[in-house]
């Protein structure tokens, strides 16, 4: 084993990755690795990167031509390009860019300290392969240093769905569910180690079919169910969903299920069924619309998020005004919007896209309308009592931040010592991004 390695990893994109960067910090620990959040003093710097809208690979390389000058300083720096980037482009990224040593895909990355004792050997290393072993086989096992209190878990990875948009069902490949039991021992090791707060993880991850015991399987719901039995852990969240995959026994869990928290990411991307149809999303504004009042009939405080794509191919102005109706029908307490971003591979890339100019001034008049609800959502959590998981100590001397139940960043003042605890906060005021409270 090797003493004294310094690891620099830069995360981009989704909260699968900052998992991903954790899997891969750790299995590169027990190869002798420390982290560092100085990219000068290390002698390994990982790219873990996100291709889902355009000029991904262009920021990466432009972030690569800063490294120029590190490598010259210490020619035994390794750097190495990981995740959706990596998986799309391959070994392009050597040929374009030659000062990179290693080229790994999301399904590959337990390769790493194989491949970490190849390049340094001089080697150059490319792998994008779908492999057909489970990489979280590989992985070192989650290490008993203790830890923040809330703490992310891949159960699902890939998709299905092919919304005419996205690259995931390319770069992250099909659907796949880890298996019941081994999700169990992994929350079983994070609360072991301090951990209250678990988010399960997947590209779509309502539609979760993991094997129970080799010969059933288990939705989400009953995986939530079997989680909430396990002592020292107090909340569960699920990330990312799809409306078609949102079934009965889920949201009986939202009612039913103390440890779930009230709040549910639910993508709509559009209000106009005419696009829902050219995004291939299979499911119409009604029915999402109805979808989300039978969530709220279960429990009726819900805080709903969303994520929204303005200026697909084809949209009119009349498309955009479906969208905003709908948002006004179902009030979000908290959203992601972006203007549609062209992915050549994808169906919608080739067809008849709306002018930039058009794009923005429908983002920005989606993006007041979803501030204003985001603002009224906050508002009226202000003299109620909530629930604060503390996670850590705030920039203001004194002060520690948390999550409420709703996941509201909440900051308390002179509490210094609550991190890693749960307590009821009263909140006495809103800001733009986060609430101000006081433990009662
Ligand atoms: N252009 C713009 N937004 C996109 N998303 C996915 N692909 C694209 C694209 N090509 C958005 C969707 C998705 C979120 C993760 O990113 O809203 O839900
Ligand atoms: Fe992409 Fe989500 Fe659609 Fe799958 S369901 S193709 S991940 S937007």
């Amino acid at each position: 084993m090797q003493n004294g390695k310094k690891l620099f990893v830069k995360t981009y994109g989704c909260q699968m990755n900052v998992y991903d960067t954790e899997r891969m910090t750790e299995s590169l620990q027990a190869e002798g690795y420390t982290s560092t959040d100085s990219a000068e003093e290390a002698d390994m710097i990982l790219l873990n990167t996100c291709h889902i809208r355009e000029k991904a690979a262009e920021k990466v390389y432009s972030e690569l031509g800063r490294f120029k000058h590190l490598k010259s300083e210490n020619p035994n720096l390794k750097i190495g390009v990981v995740g959706c980037v990596a998986q799309a482009e391959g070994e392009e990224i050597i040929r374009r860019q030659p000062l990179v040593d290693l080229v790994v895909g999301p399904q590959s990355y337990h390769k790493l300290p194989l491949l970490e004792r190849q390049i340094n050997n001089g080697q150059k290393k490319v792998e994008i392969d779908f492999p057909t072993e489970d990489k979280f086989d590989f992985l070192a096992k989650r290490t008993d240093i203790r830890r923040a209190p809330a703490a992310f878990l891949t159960i699902q990875e890939g998709c299905d769905k092919f919304c005419a948009f996205c690259v995931v069902p390319y770069t992250r490949g099909a659907e796949a569910s880890r298996p019941v039991e081994k999700v169990v021992s992994e929350v079983h090791s994070l609360v072991d180690r301090g951990v209250k707060e678990i988010t399960l993880l997947g590209q779509n991850v309502n539609a979760y079919h993991g094997t129970y015991s080799s010969n059933s399987q288990f939705t989400l719901a009953q995986l939530i169910w079997k989680l909430e039995k396990i002592s020292g852990l107090e909340r569960i969240r699920y990330t990312t969903s799809h409306p078609n995959d949102m079934t009965d026994d889920l949201i009986d869990a939202h009612a039913n299920c103390q440890k779930l928290m009230p709040y549910l990411h639910l993508p709509v991307q559009s209000g106009s069924n005419k696009i829902l149809k050219k995004m291939n999303r299979s499911h119409t504004a009604e029915a999402y619309v109805d979808l989300i009042s039978r969530v709220r009939k279960a429990r009726p405080d819900i805080l709903i998020s969303g994520d929204f794509i303005v200026g697909f191919p084809e949209e009119t102005d009349h498309d955009f005004a479906d969208t905003m109706e709908l948002i006004r029908k179902v009030k979000y307490g908290q959203s992601y919007s972006f203007k549609y971003s062209c992915r050549p591979g994808t169906p919608a890339a080739e067809r008849m896209q709306v002018p930039e100019g058009k794009k923005n001034i429908r983002l920005q008049e989606l993006q007041k309308l979803l501030s204003e609800q985001q603002k009224t959502v906050q508002e009226d959590m202000v003299g109620r009592t909530v629930s604060v998981l503390f996670e850590k100590t705030g920039r203001q001397i004194g002060q520690v931040v948390g999550k409420s139940d709703y996941l509201h960043a909440v900051h308390v003042p002179g509490e210094e010592n609550k991190v890693g605890l749960l307590e009821n906060v009263l909140i006495i005021g809103s800001n733009t991004n986060s609430l101000e409270g006081k433990i009662v």
